[in-house]
């Protein structure tokens, strides 16, 4: 495939820089298949990238079934069997704290599930490899003055650095090695949030010590059509 040629490519250029009976035709040869490669390589990674985005697009008006939606049952009965895998695998806990009066929030339930797993998961893997004691994290939940759902999500990692604070919503953006992240998880939660939910997504804190990731979602009475369908 592409990516073999690339690498034999560069071994053998490697080859060609070291041996240093090499002509300098021999040296301008490798160096324009190498060129060659790159071109190739960045039209691959354009086509990927207008391909991802147009699923991402795709999924953005696919839009699910709008419901009530209770908070407390999908974050304990959906997500945390989902999440605790992983999380008991490095030993550490999930704990959740809703507030009692909680009201339905209404939309497609498992986007916002989507949306929790997607900060849930950034939040083990920021916690990964620290001490017991900080492989903690608690998502909240609470109306404050019942116009709105307020939700954290809080970690005790290592936080975000400051360079990448203003870039984490960013399409691809990512810190994580290739094969662990895409950088695809908070622009797709940010989309949801603001797109599907008309609530707001945004990192209110963070730190040496953790990060906590804050939504406000209003409350909005359901579509008209839904109401008397339901
Ligand atoms: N809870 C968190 N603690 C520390 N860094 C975080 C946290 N959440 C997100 N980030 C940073 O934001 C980046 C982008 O996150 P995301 O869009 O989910 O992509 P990915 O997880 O694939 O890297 C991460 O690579 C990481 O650097
Ligand atoms: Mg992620």
């Amino acid at each position: 495939n592409g990516l073999k040629i690339a690498r034999d490519l560069v071994a053998e250029c490697e080859a060609v820089a070291l041996d240093d009976t090499a002509s300098a035709a021999e040296r301008q040869a490798v160096l324009g298949e190498l060129a060659g490669v790159v071109a190739n390589v960045e039209d691959w990674t354009r086509k990927a990238i207008s391909y991802i985005r147009s699923i991402k697009a795709h999924s953005r008006t696919a839009g699910g079934a709008a419901a009530p939606i209770d908070l407390p049952r999908l974050l304990e009965r959906d997500l945390q069997p989902l999440l605790m895998h992983r999380l008991r695998l490095a030993g550490g806990q999930l704990e959740f704290r809703l507030a009692a009066d909680l009201p339905d929030l209404y939309g497609d339930a498992s986007r916002l599930g989507q949306v929790l797993a997607n900060l849930i998961t950034n939040a083990i893997d920021a916690c990964e490899g620290l001490p017991l004691a900080r492989q903690r994290i608690v998502v909240e939940a609470s109306a404050p003055e019942g116009r709105e759902v307020l939700l954290n999500v809080r970690d005790l990692g290592t936080g975000i650095i400051p360079a990448a604070r203003e870039r984490i919503f960013d399409e691809f953006f990512t810190t994580k090695p290739p094969g662990k992240g895409t950088g695809l998880g908070l622009s797709i939660a940010r989309d949801i949030i603001t797109g599907e939910f008309g609530g707001t997504l945004a990192c209110t804190a963070s730190g040496p010590e953790g990060t906590i990731f804050t939504m406000r979602l209003p409350l909005r009475a359901p579509e008209p059509a839904a109401r008397s369908a339901a």
